[in-house]
């Protein structure tokens, strides 16, 4: 069964409550269970984390070498700043593919560059909780799993 680490980054831990309007109200373990249902779904183990912290980021990264197939992340913040998980993601040489809840082409230009994407396959941006289904299923093609497995990435 193919194993998937994803990774959601600051202030993620506080939708809900947290800018509805933009972020919507589902809380985290509520998108949680959505993730855990659809990778049930998909026949893949997902293993989540959430982390206020870039190092502490960075370390989950780090350690996914040893046991992960790809990765999914939604470095939040860290996304516009963070060249450590860009290092990261690029150093543990599996897929990864980056995710947001808003599509952060439509928001203040500081958030319209991502350190990380271009380290990634590819970025899913502005589905709401639905990005990290489709994450799921873009990383279950790329492992050459998913339903549409024939249509390899564009490289
Ligand atoms: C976000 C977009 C980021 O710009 C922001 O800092 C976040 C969430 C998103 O999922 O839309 O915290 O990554």
């Amino acid at each position: 069964m193919r194993k998937i680490l994803l990774i959601h980054g600051p202030n993620l831990n506080l939708l809900g409550e947290r800018e509805v309007e933009t972020y919507g109200s589902r809380t985290l373990s509520q998108i949680n269970e959505m993730i855990k249902k659809r990778a049930k779904k998909l026949g893949c183990e997902v293993r989540i984390k959430q982390s206020n912290n870039e190092g502490e980021i960075v370390s989950f990264i780090g350690e996914a070498k040893d046991w992960a197939d790809a990765l999914i992340i939604n470095p939040a913040a860290y996304t516009h700043t963070s060249l450590a998980i860009r290092d990261a993601i690029s150093a543990i040489g599996i897929p990864a593919v980056e995710v947001h809840l808003s599509n952060i082409f439509k928001r203040e230009s500081f958030r319209q560059k991502s350190l990380t994407a271009g380290v990634c396959v590819g970025q899913i941006t502005g589905f709401g909780p639905q990005s990290y289904l489709l994450a799921l299923e873009a990383v279950m093609n790329i492992l050459g799993e998913g339903k549409n497995a024939d249509r390899k990435a564009a490289s």
